[in-house]
């Protein structure tokens, strides 16, 4: 296997890094590796890129990563404006390119990038791509549910597209800064649609379409858009889900608490679902179909401020509320690209696909905006991964001549199981670069990604980052440097990740602890939408001074970085971020739940899975008709991703004598550690304890 050091590969290494410069920083151990003073250490399993791939490669050498993360360090004004200048800006940006207070004591937290810069991310993205020659590239295969199902668009095909789209929302009245909802699968149209906000300076605002009506409700409520933009159905598997009863639902509920809205566009989404089934309110609804074709293919574009918002997208914190994440335009855009250029070394000839969905951040920066900014071809894919067989991805990846093929760890392990042959029966001979993003990735489906998907010479990128971050924040550069299976390797031009103790004090060297950023990066989010209070209370105040991920970190002694999870009370599962709170008030409106306590627990597949203790209002019993109701209000309350794996009933929950409820202990319940449940002597009750044991199995 290649998991072994080859040794004429280190030697280069060693002979390159000879000219190193000393002290950069935290990543200065990475010397430490290439030198050669780690190397006895078993558990490193050092995987050294090959030569062949290091030399093309756009950071082909430690050194060279070590020398541009130095100037980004010690010059980012001039670093990044360098970067920025490779787009179209309208006006360039004022005299000082970005300012920033991360520093609760000081005041205010603010954070600007390029401020006074006018630009657009649609013009870049699209029209600047075709000046530059490129108008007849394929800017998206698009590979529907069913195999062979699917089309193409060019950068001139998705402009027009875009256009008319743009022109019809300024036709019902949506203007710079309205905000725009959008609710559909992964359908052309989803991109379309966020680039033509972006066109016209709308703030978008897309929702997963696997939320639940009660989940779009509340965020339609919380943004009031001038227009929801949906589709009538898809086919996911072999499943229908009927997007349009959704939506019906959540603007019927969005009406009844004030907001009513006006305008629903609805994509007939044929194969799926015809129109004449579709319900309909006349008035709201209209058809994409009849309005926007009928557009003109071309639409002046709305200059708008770097610092103007560009989209806001929920995401799920350690409250039952979900938080409006808010991005700007001219920092993201730079950040993105640049991220999405190193990151996996895109060059032009690359085919790209990201697996992700645009309802979360990874389909925002990684499956629209990052890749057409670079002026890639991109696949968009509407399907399951696993329909109609577990082979699919690579039936896709053979189809396209996919080059980086960019997922979730969660989808590694499913595949996994089901077998090599699955992968193997294709050729895959055009993949170069693999990627990974939601979770950490288990070394033992790192390898068989890197073995068996990859045979052994793609490079891994497993990208960190955050909805909050809006781009890749400690991220593998491919050909630059060995790496870890399991590690996310060392941070990103620009970015300066520090750990810190329970003090918020930073810790040097080898350690573990708290994973916080000091100083702000172009594309980090600006606000929570409608109140920065709570981006400060949530981001800013545990370790005053410094930008606080939510995750835990430790850095080994050769200064790469591994991420261990989430230290609050947000899980992960398959990659999807859940707050345990969120779980929580949806069990509790179950009339039969008078309280519930929700914690995260190992997953096979799915990294971490939700178990849920419940206490019934008196009298109640439990019963597997119960069970099955608690699962259904979850789905109902947030959507099917969210439901809970186990449901253990709690006659009573264990709480400090001041009420709290004492997670660890759950946790430990949860895994069945059962001889490890610690000191119970400080619950109020400690005998509840014993019997949630006794109904472990229950
Ligand atoms: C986790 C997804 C380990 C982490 C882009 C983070 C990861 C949360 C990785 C953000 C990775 C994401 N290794 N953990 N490569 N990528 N995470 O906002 O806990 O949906 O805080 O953004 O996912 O999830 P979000």
């Amino acid at each position: 296997s290649t998991t072994t050091l080859k040794t004429s590969d280190h030697l280069r290494h060693v002979e390159s890094m000879s000219t190193l410069p000393s002290g950069a920083g935290p990543i200065s151990r990475l010397n430490a590796v290439i030198l050669g003073e780690s190397l006895a250490s078993e558990e490193d399993h050092l995987v050294f890129p090959s030569e062949a791939f290091s030399m093309q490669a756009h950071v082909p050498s430690p050194q060279k990563y070590l020398e541009t993360y130095a100037r980004s360090i010690e010059d980012p004004a001039g670093f990044w404006s360098e970067m920025a200048s490779g787009f179209f800006w309208k006006e360039r940006w004022g005299p000082q390119v970005y300012a920033e207070n991360l520093d609760i004591r000081k005041g205010k937290i603010n954070i600007e990038w390029f401020k006074g810069g006018i630009t657009n991310l649609c013009y870049n993205c699209l029209d600047r791509i075709i000046e530059s020659g490129d108008g007849d590239k394929i800017a998206i295969f698009w590979e529907g549910n069913e195999p062979g199902f699917d089309g193409t668009l060019t950068y001139k095909q998705l402009l027009a597209r875009v256009c008319q789209l743009a022109n019809w929302l300024k036709d019902v009245g949506v203007r710079k800064g309205d905000a725009v909802v959008i609710y559909l699968p992964m359908l052309m149209e989803l991109p379309i649609s966020m680039l033509a906000c972006s066109r016209i300076g709308a703030v978008h605002s897309v929702v997963f379409a696997g939320f639940s009506a009660e989940s779009l409700a509340q965020r339609i409520m919380d943004c009031k858009p001038k227009v929801v933009i949906t589709c009538n159905a898809v086919r996911r598997g072999s499943k229908i889900i009927y997007l349009k009863d959704i939506v019906d639902a959540a603007l019927a509920e969005s009406a009844r608490n004030g907001n009513p809205l006006d305008v629903c566009l609805t994509y007939e989404n044929e194969s799926a679902m015809k129109r004449e089934s579709t319900k309909w309110q006349e008035g709201r609804d209209i058809w994409w179909q009849d309005v926007v074709p009928k557009h003109p293919t071309t639409c002046a574009v709305e200059w708008v401020d770097a610092e103007d918002p560009l989209f806001l997208l929920y995401t799920s914190g350690s409250t039952g509320k979900p938080k409006g994440v808010l991005h700007t335009t001219g920092g993201y855009m730079v950040y993105t690209a640049t991220t999405f250029k190193y990151a996996f070394d895109y060059k032009p000839s690359d085919v790209y696909w990201c697996t992700a969905d645009c309802g979360w951040i990874t389909g925002h920066s990684y499956v629209t905006y990052g890749p057409l900014l670079n002026g890639a071809t991109a696949v968009v894919f509407e399907g399951a991964p696993n329909y109609p067989d577990a082979g699919r991805c690579w039936d896709i990846v053979d189809k396209f001549k996919v080059s980086i093929f960019y997922t979730a760890p969660t989808l590694v392990r499913s595949l996994m199981r089901e077998g090599d042959q699955y992968v193997t029966r294709y050729s895959r001979k055009s993949l170069r670069v693999l990627g990974s993003v939601g979770e950490p990735i288990n070394p033992s489906a790192w390898r068989w990604y890197f073995n068996v998907v990859g045979e052994s010479r793609c490079p891994i990128s497993d990208t960190w980052w955050q909805t909050e971050t809006g781009g890749f924040m400690i991220t593998p550069l491919p050909g630059a440097w060995p790496q870890k299976p399991g590690s996310a390797t060392f941070p990103f031009f620009g970015v300066q990740p520090v750990i810190v103790d329970e003090k918020g004090a930073e810790i040097e060297g080898e350690c573990s602890g708290y994973l916080c950023v000091k100083s702000s990066w172009p594309s980090a989010f600006r606000t929570l939408y409608g109140d920065h209070e709570r981006y400060e209370a949530t981001y800013f105040s545990a370790f005053p001074g410094y930008y606080f991920t939510g995750d835990g970190c430790t850095r080994d002694k050769d200064g790469y970085y591994w991420l261990t999870g989430r230290v609050d009370d947000v899980i992960n599962v398959s990659g999807h971020r859940i707050g345990t709170a969120e779980v929580e008030s949806a069990l509790v409106s179950h009339p039969q739940c008078a309280e519930a306590a929700v914690v995260g627990v190992e997953h096979e597949v799915k990294g971490q899975g939700i178990y849920a203790f419940v206490t019934l209002v008196e009298s109640v019993l439990y019963s597997e008709d119960l069970r099955r109701s608690l699962i259904l209000t979850v789905r109902n309350q947030i959507g099917a991703f969210a439901a809970p794996d186990k449901i253990h009933w709690a006659p009573g929950l264990p709480k400090t004598r001041s009420g709290k409820i004492m997670r660890r202990i759950l946790r430990k319940i949860a895994s069945r550690q059962l001889d490890e449940l610690g000191d119970t002597s400080t619950l109020a009750d400690p005998s509840v304890v014993d019997e949630l044991i006794k109904l472990v199995d229950c």
